[in-house]
């Protein structure tokens, strides 16, 4: 996207903070389904309370390579997936003739890794006559926040993972505009990359933020991309200055780099959140996807709603890397709408939450 989606400069287009939230409402127990990128998720939502969230990392397997190897990951998903679901009906307490309905992330994701969760959603669904919902990760990742809390709206929502980086208008419930997006790596990938050429392992993000914890305060800064201009981000500048400076810094520690990266990567984030928040009013400011998990995002975040007057809806960082639970979260909402639910789907591994984009 080369430029934001929407007049800035007026905010005409904006309903002004109402009472609208964003809230979980009960819609029968529901299980939820998640595969499409290296982690074996399922849970149990029962109303508004989550019974179980079992979540089969892969990180063992891809971690030699240095990131996610998809044909792998398929395998691991279909070896893992019938004992997961096991798992999280029985610490839930439940059998499957107790469920009402099956959530399953259908896409964004790796097509094999997707294909799983759906093959065994729709098996489920097709042989306990339960309703299918086929969810949108991005959106799994957005009702993460409304797990614990009401959201209110209008809601800035800021999603960063592995494979996407975008901020989202949401004015009502299900009315998603997209503000911006990166134009280059999602930020979970510049962690990614960035911890591999520092030989941190593998997934990049927590293995960063574990060496940042044991520096002082760098002396190098790393650029911030896209910093003056608009609501896009971009990260590939980043990545390309933490490489050169490796190359020709030989005698700077790790830590050190590190550390200068994550402040660089999310400082470029809070600015374009703090930007977005300037320029039309919001009641609330919502993180999601796996880097939300970030100790600094996670504090910046919040500093930018407190000064800004708003609510921060900053969810568990169990509810922010990939799991089952914000799913069935996702699908509780679409059947409180009265989305009957379908009886089969495909994976649909380019699925996008906002159409046109
Ligand atoms: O949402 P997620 O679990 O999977 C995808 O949908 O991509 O996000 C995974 C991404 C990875 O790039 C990982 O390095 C990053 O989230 N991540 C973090 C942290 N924990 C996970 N990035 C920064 N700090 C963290 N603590
Ligand atoms: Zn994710």
């Amino acid at each position: 996207m080369d430029e934001p989606m929407l007049e800035h400069s007026s905010n005409t287009a904006f309903t002004e903070p109402s009472s609208m939230q964003l809230r979980l409402v009960d819609a029968g127990v529901i299980l939820g389904i998640e595969t499409s990128c290296d982690e074996t998720a399922v849970a149990v939502l029962s109303g508004t309370t989550v019974l179980s969230s079992i979540i089969q990392s892969q990180i063992e397997i891809h971690a030699s390579f240095g990131g996610v190897v998809p044909e792998l990951a398929a395998r691991a998903h279909d070896h893992a997936i019938l004992t997961t679901i096991r798992a999280a009906l029985d610490e839930a307490h439940l059998g499957l003739d107790q469920l009402d309905a099956i959530a399953v992330t259908n896409g964004p994701g790796l097509p094999g890794a997707l294909m799983v969760g759906v093959g065994s959603a729709q098996g489920l669904a097709l042989g306990r006559h339960l309703p299918l919902y086929p969810v949108d990760h991005m959106e799994g990742h957005l009702f993460a926040a409304a797990l614990e809390a009401p959201v209110e709206l209008p809601a800035l929502v800021l999603l960063v993972s592995g494979g996407h980086t975008e901020m989202i208008r949401v004015e009502a419930p299900g009315a998603y505009r997209l503000i911006g997006r990166t134009k280059d790596d999602a930020a979970g990938e510049a962690f990614d990359k960035v911890a591999r050429l520092l030989d941190l392992g593998y997934p990049g993000g927590p293995a960063i933020e574990r060496v940042a914890q044991e520096a002082t305060a760098p002396s190098i800064s790393f650029p911030r991309g896209l910093r003056g201009e608009g609501l896009d981000f971009s990260f590939s500048g980043l990545k390309t200055a933490v490489m050169s400076f490796v190359r020709t810094h030989p005698e700077v520690g790790v830590a050190e780099i590190a550390t200068a990266f994550q402040i660089a990567a999310v400082d470029a984030l809070v600015i374009k959140v703090d930007r977005a928040l300037s320029l039309a009013p919001y009641a609330s400011v919502v993180l999601g996807g796996g880097v939300a998990a970030n100790e600094l995002l996670r504090t910046m975040i919040r500093q930018v709603a407190t000064d800004r007057g708003i609510a921060g809806a900053i969810p568990a960082k169990r509810y922010c890397t990939d799991n089952g639970a914000m799913i069935a979260a996702a699908a509780a909402f679409h059947r409180s709408m009265g989305d009957p639910g379908v009886s089969a789907v495909d994976a649909d591994p380019g699925r996008t939450l906002i159409e046109g984009v």
